[in-house]
């Protein structure tokens, strides 16, 4: 039986990519990669490329970041996706990171698994991890907890201690607001491990820069 493999192929530097990952990239008949854009270029696929086989089947599908749209085109990939395991084919879906999180891949699994193919999920370095080790940054330590939100959920923050604020785009002076009100030290981190890779912890550097492709490292005391 075919199996749809969900491969997280870490932030986007080719080297750090699991040797598993590779592995399946390897042998699938069939790789599908999401692009933020209609058109545009897919970040997962060009992380992984090396790795295609040359007759493999490559889809690049684009996956809106949220509306009506989103759940249309999931159902759309997955359509796609079924077909070629209907006929025997090896599935790999490629995502930035870590499959399961905040990922496209999530929304499309629920039609996968409501029609009983294999799925098989292949971890990815995430984002932020690899955040946290270009800029030498503890993210958690001790009995503390770790707190990996959304930059619309800034607002909620209690009494955490470290943070990690994830798609930060346009929303860019709300967040720096909230830590720097809260007492936080923060790390802002784009495009690790691609090109335009920059750290920047200048406020209104961060607010020159305002790169969709970046997240957020915050602690205090
Ligand atoms: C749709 S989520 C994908 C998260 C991904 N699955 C992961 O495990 O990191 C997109 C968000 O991840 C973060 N992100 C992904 N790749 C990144 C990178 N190379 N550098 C900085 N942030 C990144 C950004 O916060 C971006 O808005």
């Amino acid at each position: 039986m075919a199996v749809l493999y969900g491969v997280g192929v870490g932030p986007g530097d080719k080297e750090l990519i699991t040797v598993k990952g590779v592995k399946i990239i390897q042998k699938c008949d069939v790789i599908v990669a999401p692009t933020a854009t209609e058109g545009g270029e897919s970040i997962a696929f060009e992380t992984s490329k090396e790795y295609v086989r040359e007759d493999a089947e490559v889809a690049i599908m684009h996956f809106p970041m949220g509306g009506k749209d989103r759940l249309k085109k999931s159902k759309e990939a997955y359509e796609f996706i079924e077909k070629r395991l209907a006929e025997g084919k090896n599935v790999a879906f490629l995502t930035i990171g870590d499959p399961y999180v905040y990922s496209t891949y999530i929304h499309m699994l629920s039609h996968v698994k409501e029609h009983g193919f294999e799925v098989n999920t292949i971890p990815g370095i995430t984002s932020f991890c690899a955040a946290a080790s270009l800029v030498d940054r503890t993210l958690v330590i001790g009995d503390e907890k770790l707190v990996v939100m959304p930059a619309t959920k800034v607002n909620e923050i209690t009494d955490e201690k470290f943070i990690v604020v994830m798609k930060m785009y346009k929303r860019e002076e709300e967040v720096l607001d909230v830590l720097e009100e809260k007492g936080f030290s923060y790390t802002y981190v784009s495009r690790v491990g691609r090109e335009g890779e920059t750290v920047l912890t200048d406020r209104e550097e961060i607010l020159k820069l305002r790169d969709y492709m970046s997240l957020i490292i915050a602690s205090r005391d």
